[in-house]
């Protein structure tokens, strides 16, 4: 199978998607960015990668970021953070609020904002340097020391934030948090901001794909059992309300950002990133979501 090419053919497909979608404008600073942009990179267990368009250059990987917290957060507390964040899709947009108060302050899952605010709270309730050690983290699984928080991004949604503000002191208010609202707060946006390209996002997803090994160290990142969990949720959880339509059509565990991107996870085979920085209505790259459904038809390949 010729992967490269056939990039190349659903680059060309979805180019007239791409001034379709919305660029996210609720965090002013990702506003800012082109919605012209698109980039998709796969890359094999094997050591094998392909790119096209604009796979270099970097991008707010927003939530994308709540793997790497929610990796970290399994380590850290085991099985006691599901007695605070539930496994079960939300059917709601990911910022909302209303399911939290019905369900008293217990997100449904890690992948929504909630579920992610309260795994940085269990983060930081383990770690002395939280913020700094999720990007060392990410740097060490990519090898990419030059891996940084985009402090403008981090500051624009810090000022604009309120919802996630809102939904953290409403948190707070059902003993779901430890720490003070605007401590878990500053470690979710830098989070956040993490600014990285298809390729080192797809690196530093790999161990998804490679039984829990991180291909480029060789550690040990997580057992498979644990990629099991993962995976699981990322399928069920991982595009927010549209994640059904998402399986549907592309048939892999994924996580979408509000920057555009959307990483995908063929387990024992390769990790896909997609960038495009325009959304559908729930938040996820629409040229994106294309791009990956058409990967998947073209070559067969799914976890179905
Ligand atoms: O908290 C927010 O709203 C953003 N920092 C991240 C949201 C996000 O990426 C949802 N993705 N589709």
């Amino acid at each position: 199978m010729d992967i490269q090419q056939i990039l190349e053919d659903i680059q060309a497909e979805v180019r007239p998607l791409l001034d379709q979608g919305r660029v996210a404008s609720y965090i002013p600073e990702l506003a800012v960015v082109p919605g012209d942009k698109f980039g998709m990179v796969v890359r094999t267990v094997d050591g094998a990668s392909y790119a096209v368009g604009d796979a270099g250059e970097r991008f707010s990987i927003q939530s994308i970021s709540k793997i790497f917290t929610l990796t970290m957060a399994m380590q850290l507390a085991g099985d006691d953070l599901w007695k605070r964040v539930g496994r079960e899709p939300s059917g709601n947009p990911f910022n909302s609020l209303v399911q939290l108060e019905y369900e008293n302050g217990k997100p449904r899952n890690p992948f929504i904002n909630a579920g992610a605010l309260v795994v940085t709270d269990v983060i930081l309730g383990h770690l002395d340097n939280a913020t700094e050690t999720v990007r060392d983290i990410v740097r060490g699984l990519c090898d990419k020391d030059d891996i940084d928080f985009d402090l403008a991004v981090a500051g624009s949604e810090q000022a604009t934030g309120h919802r996630n503000k809102a939904m953290a002191y409403f948190l707070k208010s059902f003993n779901n948090l430890d720490n003070q609202p605007e401590r878990v707060l500053d470690a979710y946006f830098h989070h956040c901001s993490l600014a990285m390209t298809c390729l080192e996002l797809c690196e530093a997803v790999l161990f998804l794909a490679n039984n829990g090994v991180a291909p480029l160290s060789g550690d040990l990142v997580m057992t498979g059992n644990q990629v099991k969990y993962v995976n699981s949720l990322l399928l069920t959880c991982g595009t927010y309300d549209a994640v059904g339509d998402f399986a549907y059509r592309v048939g892999l565990p994924a996580k979408s950002g509000v920057g555009g991107g959307i990483v995908a996870i063929m387990p024992g085979q390769f990790s896909a990133c997609v960038w495009s920085p325009g959304l559908d209505a729930s938040g996820n790259s629409l040229a994106g979501s294309k791009a990956l459904e058409l990967f998947t038809t073209k070559t067969g390949v799914s976890v179905f």
